[in-house]
């Protein structure tokens, strides 16, 4: 076979090559009309998808992978049907989900806007540069860069950024409501540092600044790592800057949790009282799956950028890129603001109502989206509780609590969070009904049939509050 024969082995030439007559025809027949065209051309793409080695563009997800579908449909009546307290989880816009599925995700963009290592990124320049400039108007910071992939990846930056292999820094114990990032001993964070961790006083279950302020002291950290994943208070964020201040720290605040109710003004913005800011785009902020980082001086720029490309990634995932610059766009919107505050006040309602229904809330109360529920009084445990709820239709997780006696994969609490029934609409009558059905179900834990009637009732009160309207994909 001479080299360059491709059309003898298949690929895009056998396709176009079989076609390439019929397509011709249906564009030289001026008897066509502009309808009839159209439908011609669809069918040609349905023959070349069906009778040749192309890639198959033509039938949509139902047709090309019917497996695949039914899991993606199962998993939207699974959100549709039940409540999801699952406090880091969200429903994205269906205008974030459509540039997450868009065409962006075949490009390749190496780079940065106006320096990209690949071709044909006009687009794609266009979108990361709307990202950027929204997400630090959302959060009133100079710079920001868009490209991480996760909330783990920009803490990665954050890290690498800052310190060296070795040095000292200190992080919430995981815990006490710390993440995996902010030094477990399984985690980069853990491996490559040392880190030293802070937590809440015994008696408020609050954050511990004067222990943190010894610690500082003591240990003269080269970083203070500021967030956590389960804490339902307020990170006293100009004390901390201090206490870094007089220590020689830098401040790097994680918001990933608590992202969206600082963009609707509901919680102090950290921008202010930190070296950088590390987020996920996808819990309160309600966008796509991804990580942001943002920071105000311009000295760290040049070390962020590179530490990002070609730091830690290749090229970024652009169509995630987009999604977060319509996330960034939602969450500037004035409605955004309602949806910051109605989301504390559900967690608010929502509290009181477990602990007049006989639970205990870990620190007394909330803050933000967060509720941390000790389960022990009920006599069970996290794990149990997740279960129990579960089968009731009710998503959460188990977590540990403050001074925990289990271990982190029994748990004594169960973690709550209002950002996604607040998207569907809920408010605090609705957190009432929530909170009822939550009750019912952890004191009925050994009757089944209880908890399918129950699971029943719960699907019926989650249908009055619709998700998306478009066709599951
Ligand atoms: C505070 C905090 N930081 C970082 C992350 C990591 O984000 P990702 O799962 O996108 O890596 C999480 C995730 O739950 C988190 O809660």
């Amino acid at each position: 076979m001479p080299a360059g024969d491709f059309r003898s082995v298949g690929g895009r030439g056998t396709g176009s090559d079989a076609h390439g007559g019929a397509i011709h025809e249906i564009r030289a027949d001026p008897n066509l009309r502009t309808g009839r065209r159209n439908r011609a051309r669809r069918s040609y793409t349905r023959d070349v998808t069906h009778s040749s080695t192309r890639i198959p563009f033509g039938p949509p997800l139902a047709e090309a992978d019917p497996e695949i579908a039914a899991a993606i449909r199962a998993e939207e009546a699974r959100q549709s049907d039940g409540l999801e307290l699952i406090a880091s989880e969200n429903f994205a816009s269906e205008a974030v989900l459509e540039a997450t599925g868009s065409v962006m995700t075949n490009k390749y963009a190496e780079g940065y806007p106006g320096r990209r290592y690949y071709g044909g990124c006009v687009h794609v320049d266009k979108a990361e540069r709307l990202a950027r400039k929204r997400a630090k108007k959302l959060f009133g910071a100079r710079s920001a860069n868009v490209q991480a992939h996760s909330g783990t990846q920009a803490n990665m930056v954050a890290y690498l950024a800052l310190l060296e292999p070795g040095d000292t820094f200190l992080g919430m114990a995981l815990d006490q409501g710390g993440h995996l990032t902010h030094g477990h001993p399984l985690n980069f964070s853990g491996k490559t540092y040392n880190p030293v961790p802070y937590g809440v006083r015994r008696d408020t279950e609050q954050l511990d600044l004067d222990e943190l302020h010894r610690l500082a002291r003591e240990h003269r950290p080269r970083m203070i790592l500021v967030g956590a994943s389960a804490y339902p208070r307020i990170f006293p964020n100009p004390e901390i800057r201090e206490i870094a201040d007089e220590v020689g720290a830098r401040v790097v605040t994680d918001m990933a949790h608590i992202a969206g109710l600082v963009a609707g003004g509901a919680l102090p913005n950290p921008m202010p009282h930190s070296d950088i800011v590390t987020t996920t785009t996808h819990k309160t902020l309600r966008g796509p799956r991804g990580g942001l980082v943002l920071w105000n001086d311009r000295k760290l720029s040049k070390r962020i950028q590179s530490i990002t490309f070609p730091g830690t990634q290749g090229g970024p995932m652009m169509h995630t890129i987009a999604a977060k610059a319509v996330c960034f766009h939602e969450a500037l919107q004035p409605a955004f603001r309602d949806y910051a505050r109605q989301t504390v006040a559900n967690a608010r309602e929502l509290a009181d109502a477990l602990v007049e229904g006989g639970f205990r809330v870990v620190s007394g109360g909330t803050d933000n989206h967060i509720v941390l529920l000790d389960v022990r009084v009920r006599g069970t445990t996290g794990r149990a509780a997740e279960r129990t709820l579960e089968a009731a239709g009710i998503t959460a997780n188990k977590n540990t609590i403050p001074f925990d006696p289990e271990k982190p994969m029994i748990a004594s609490g169960v973690r709550l969070g209002t950002a996604a029934l607040t998207t569907r609409g809920m408010r605090e009558t609705e957190m009432r009904i929530v909170a009822s059905f939550m009750v019912r179900a952890l004191d009925g834990a050994g009757d089944r049939a209880a908890l399918r009637r129950l699971r029943g009732e719960v699907a019926e009160f989650a249908s009055g509050f619709p998700l998306y309207t478009r066709p599951a994909r």
